[in-house]
């Protein structure tokens, strides 16, 4: 059952766009079409950008039927709703990836630039193959030409919560995708700085 609008936790969420249920059903069919594409690869690992991964890689590890590990990247390139077009590396992968089928699993693209950058930076790295995973894709708001090979959802040009993602670290607890009111958002934040 979805929450009615006074039922959600957040007074910012303007609508729910993805249903639990729908991401469900959509992370059960990547991790069939993963299970698939990597039947010949005995060295798969998802690579996960921390924090708005989590959620996502968790649910879809449980549906690829094949040997695999996770690891994980810390990148920081937003803060608030505006990306700043600049990627820090926070903290590395352990896993030495070279002969790995890497496969960079992140929660959304917006702009590209994060993925566009982390890619760069592993493809130096000499993995055996390197492909790219999003939970979500807002195609409209690319700036650079990003290969993705695995797409949840394409979204219109919304600032979502939900799923692992977050505003300003708030609302990656839903368990469905919603959209923000940013003009609410912005009203509570005043009235909190206020307080
Ligand atoms: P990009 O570098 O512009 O593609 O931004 C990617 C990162 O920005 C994502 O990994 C998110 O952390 C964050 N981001 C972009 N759009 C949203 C959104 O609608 N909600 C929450 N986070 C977002
Ligand atoms: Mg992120």
């Amino acid at each position: 059952m979805l929450p009615t609008q006074n039922e959600f936790p957040y007074e910012f969420i303007a609508k729910v766009l993805i249903p639990e249920e729908d991401i469900k059903k959509r992370v059960c069919e990547l991790g069939a079409q993963i299970t698939a594409d990597y039947k010949d690869s005995e060295n798969l690992l998802l690579l996960g950008l921390l924090r708005g991964s989590v959620m996502f890689i968790t649910d879809l590890m449980r549906k690829i039927n094949r040997p695999m590990t996770m690891d994980f990247m810390s990148v920081s390139s937003y803060s608030g709703s505006e990306s700043s077009g600049f990627v820090r590396i926070d903290s590395d992968h352990k896993t030495n990836i070279h002969n790995w089928d890497v496969i960079l699993v992140d929660d959304i693209v917006d702009s590209g630039l994060t993925l566009y950058t982390v890619r760069k930076l592993l493809v130096d790295r000499k993995p055996k193959s390197l492909k790219i995973c999003t939970m979500l894709d807002k195609p409209d708001r690319h700036k650079v030409d990003l290969p993705i090979d695995y797409t949840g959802f394409q979204i219109p040009d919304y600032f979502v919560v939900g799923y692992g993602l977050d505003i300003d670290e708030k609302g990656r607890n839903l368990p469905y995708i919603a959209s923000v009111d940013l003009e609410k958002y912005q009203a509570m934040k005043k009235r909190e700085q206020g307080a």
